[in-house]
């Protein structure tokens, strides 16, 4: 009898998630960019958006939650309700690096479903036009050689942006002064500007600006060339061998949230990752397409354990300070 009833239970819960997303999405989706809009994340979930919504069938709203290096807008992820409407857009830097430097309040495995890998692409040194260099040789001649530490633009302590500077600052032995943003958009406004020296960032943020010549781009953190930016050497033929970096994305939502929806959004994530002009918009940004084989939530989930497991010791040993 018993035994009965907790299986007419179960089947209750299981139909409930399966009638939750029989009718799902039934009104408009919120995804949550843990960065300011103009910025990297935006612009590739903005791109993304417009795609998954024909599948989903509802108007997908991007709402930019920022602030702590992206851990205010996962928060709000992860309190949000466990139905599919609200959809968390993350990274190496929010859904890995954060756990090693904030006392969040949740738990970025634990508290979060994963849905999809989005595309990554390596990071790139840009500098102000007003640097005396013109090889990444002499920019770190001319790092070296300040009698104070070069402003270095992140978005905010814990972002991809100020991982890759820490990992720069390892690598090199140069100390570089962080000025925190609440994305890379505004940091490379002011990068343009003049108004900070360097900027580690995300490839498909400075590809642009690289190309208009308004910033100058000494090397990408990668094995291989940029197709999208193939007069830009890597940092192997650049003289700093070894700084590889590649800034992934992905999509989370809360824990909880049926499998039956996870199911139906990572569909609509892989449908508009497959579709040619989506492909284009992104390849031309310098992204590199998620292989085929890592496009499950699975695979997403896996992934982020082993970043865990590689990135927390350099992170943790930096000993950031955060207010
Ligand atoms: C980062 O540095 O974490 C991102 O590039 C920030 C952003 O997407 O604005």
């Amino acid at each position: 009898m018993r035994r009965a009833i907790l299986a007419a239970l179960a089947a209750l819960l299981l139909s409930g998630g399966a009638a939750a997303a029989e009718n799902y999405p039934s009104h408009p989706i919120t995804v949550i960019v843990p960065f300011s809009a103009g910025g990297p994340s935006d612009a590739m979930m903005r791109i993304l958006a417009e795609r998954m919504k024909l599948r989903l069938g509802e108007t997908i709203l991007i709402e930019n939650v920022t602030g702590a290096g992206g851990s205010l807008g996962v928060g709000r992820t992860v309190r949000s309700a466990p139905d599919g409407y609200t959809i968390g857009f993350g990274h190496l830097g929010t859904n890995v690096a954060n756990g090693a430097i904030y006392k969040l309040g949740y738990d970025l495995v634990a508290d979060l479903e994963p849905v999809v890998l989005l595309p990554s692409n390596p990071m790139i040194i840009v500098s102000k036009n007003a640097v005396p260099a013109k090889s990444l040789k002499e920019l770190l001649e001319w790092l070296k050689s300040r009698p104070v530490p070069a402003a270095a633009g992140t978005a905010g302590a814990g972002s991809g942006s100020h991982i890759a500077g820490l990992y720069f600052e390892n690598v090199t032995g140069i100390k570089l002064q962080y000025v925190p943003y609440r994305g890379t958009g505004p940091a490379l406004n002011d990068l343009v500007a003049g108004q900070i020296d360097i900027i580690v960032d995300q490839l498909s943020n400075s590809i642009n600006q690289v190309r208009a010549g308004t910033i100058r781009g000494y090397a990408v953190t990668d094995s291989r060339r940029a197709e999208q930016a193939a007069d830009i050497p890597t940092v192997d033929e650049a003289g700093l061998p070894g700084f590889h970096m590649t800034l992934w994305s992905g999509l989370w939502v809360p824990k909880g949230t049926p499998k039956e929806i996870v199911a139906k959004l990572n569909a609509a994530a892989v449908e508009a990752l497959s579709d040619p002009a989506v492909r284009k918009q992104l390849e031309n940004l310098g992204l590199q397409m998620t292989p085929l084989d890592q496009l499950s939530p699975e695979a997403l989930g896996n992934w982020q354990k082993a970043e865990i497991a590689k990135w927390w010791p350099m992170i943790k040993a930096a000993n950031v300070k955060v207010e």
